[in-house]
């Protein structure tokens, strides 16, 4: 079983989590980033461009990534929550995994402990691309529990 890890994350919560847990797996991993980076500012990117973005369901260019997403079986995807579901950019990476056949399982934090939230990022990925083996992953949960998980999935 090759496992792949991709994280999306602005202001690294995300970045800590993805690389504290692989401190156990050692799995490969890949950032995805917005070709045109969001501001810097947190109301410039929460209130105008991640905003505008997820209201006009805006797929936002991300730097390439150059690997063959079909020499792994699954793929555990992190990000936090941004306006309720996964920000425009992994939405965009998700449009570019197309017939992808392995499991993605889905690892989600946010600032609210909102359990509606991973609702809306099962749906809407399925909006994306319903052909892909969606997994719920954890939530808003810290490093031992996402090993935790990780080690009792890969059994
Ligand atoms: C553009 C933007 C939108 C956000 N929207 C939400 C939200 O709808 N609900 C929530 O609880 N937190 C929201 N947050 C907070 C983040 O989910 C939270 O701070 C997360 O841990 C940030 O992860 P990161 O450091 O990897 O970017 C938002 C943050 C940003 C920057």
């Amino acid at each position: 079983m090759k496992t792949l890890m991709v994280y999306f994350s602005w202001s690294n919560n995300t970045l800590k989590i993805v690389e504290e847990t692989n401190k156990y797996f050692h799995y490969d991993v890949v950032r995805i980033e917005r070709k045109i980076p969001y501001s810097k500012d947190y109301n410039t990117c929460a209130y105008v461009e991640a905003k505008d973005e997820w209201e006009k369901r805006l797929y936002p260019e991300i730097k390439q990534i150059n690997l063959d997403y079909s020499l792994y079986n699954r793929i555990l995807l992190f990000f936090p929550i941004w306006w309720y579901t996964f920000p425009m950019p992994v939405g965009t990476f998700i449009k570019n995994l197309k017939n992808y056949d392995g499991e993605v399982y889905v690892f989600a934090n946010s600032y609210t402990n909102d359990p509606k939230y991973m609702e809306n990022v099962m749906k809407d990925l399925k909006l994306i691309d319903n052909t892909i083996d969606y997994k719920k992953g954890v939530f808003n949960q810290n490093v031992e529990k996402h090993i935790k998980f990780i080690k009792e999935m890969s059994l």
